[in-house]
């Protein structure tokens, strides 16, 4: 294919893996830029000397480009940002924050900078700070989400009546089916989450894999919007939170609540009761644990027969 996506960052398909924390290490990234789509190493979860690591061991696991996701509320952020310079890394993507703090700044330095959006108005934001496409979110997606749930349907032709710049749609796609749905609404391309969270190359602990392959649809729901709103399964960690909101708690309780390492607990270490389980609405439809190329490969395939077949509806 040969779209402003795929001219943007040099890749063959316009397919991005999204950062995720604790499931996108050089493995899951590297497997996904050599199958043609464009990979992304998740900060979000790792110290700076780990990132640094995964970002060598990314550069000799592949050859094509790939990318480091920044989630803007990280503690150590000057830190990240300085060793993805100093590792000439030539694609980030920036999520949860200002796309004004960084964008000039990574700009400056020759990077391709894309920030993830959840609104018009905030697409509108990126597009001013000057980064060169946006990731559009809908609610339906897994992990941290906009509080006005506003659906990736209607979120992708809003934001492309708005912009000028490329638009990535992310948020309830897993299929070829759902990334021609996204493009015909006006994506130039699609972010993938949960559908390869559920790969073998994914670092999320098997459990986890496991759990997502037997989600269906209403098993998962948007909470902690007090916080910072996440879509989460409905274990006994939800359900815990669900009772907590019945006493019309204060922030700081759910924060007492929350704890630290939740995320890592229920993604990484595979505690399906007290993790955090971050997935999309899309896992009912991830039936099978399969490596990354499959997942890229089945997507193309289906994209590709569905196009030539949708002029008979
Ligand atoms: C387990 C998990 C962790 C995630 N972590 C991050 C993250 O660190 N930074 C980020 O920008 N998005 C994160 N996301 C969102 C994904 O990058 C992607 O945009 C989203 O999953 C797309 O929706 P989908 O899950 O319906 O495919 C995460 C998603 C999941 C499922």
């Amino acid at each position: 294919m040969n779209n402003k996506i795929t001219q943007l960052f040099n890749i063959k398909y316009p397919i991005i893996q999204g950062g995720m924390v604790w499931v996108s290490g050089y493995k899951l990234a590297s497997a996904v830029s050599n199958a043609g789509g464009l990979g992304l190493i998740g900060a979000g979860s790792m110290y700076p000397d780990v990132l640094r690591e995964h970002i060598q061991k990314c550069k000799k696991a592949t050859d094509k480009p790939f990318g480091v996701n920044v989630p803007m509320l990280y503690p150590q952020i000057e830190e990240i940002m300085n060793i993805i310079v100093e590792e000439e890394v030539k694609i980030v993507f920036t999520s949860a924050g200002n796309p004004k703090t960084w964008t000039s700044f990574l700009k400056e330095k020759g990077i391709t900078v894309v920030h993830v959006v959840s609104s018009v108005k905030f697409a509108l934001k990126a597009e001013a700070a000057g980064v060169d496409a946006i990731v559009c979110e809908g609610f339906e997606a897994g992990g941290h989400n906009g509080r006005e749930e506003t659906t990736t349907f209607t979120l992708i032709p809003m934001v492309k009546e708005a912009v000028k710049i490329p638009v990535i749609a992310a948020g309830g796609i897993a299929t070829g089916k759902g990334m021609l749905a996204a493009m015909v609404l006006g994506a130039d391309g699609v972010q993938i989450g949960s559908r390869f969270a559920a790969t073998e190359e994914s670092s999320a602990h098997i459990n986890f894999k496991n759990i997502i392959v037997d989600v269906k649809d209403g098993d998962t729901h948007l909470t902690l919007k007090e916080l910072a709103p996440v879509r989460l399964i409905k274990n006994k960690f939800y359900q815990e939170v669900q009772e907590l909101y019945q006493q019309n708690p204060t922030k700081e309780q759910l924060i007492a609540l929350l704890g630290r390492a939740r995320a890592k607990k229920g993604i990484f270490e595979g505690d399906l009761e007290n993790g955090e389980l971050e997935i999309g609405q899309i896992a009912g439809l991830i039936h099978e644990i399969k490596s990354a190329k499959q997942v890229l490969e089945e997507v193309i395939g289906e994209f590709n027969a569905v196009k030539t077949t949708v002029n008979q509806l």
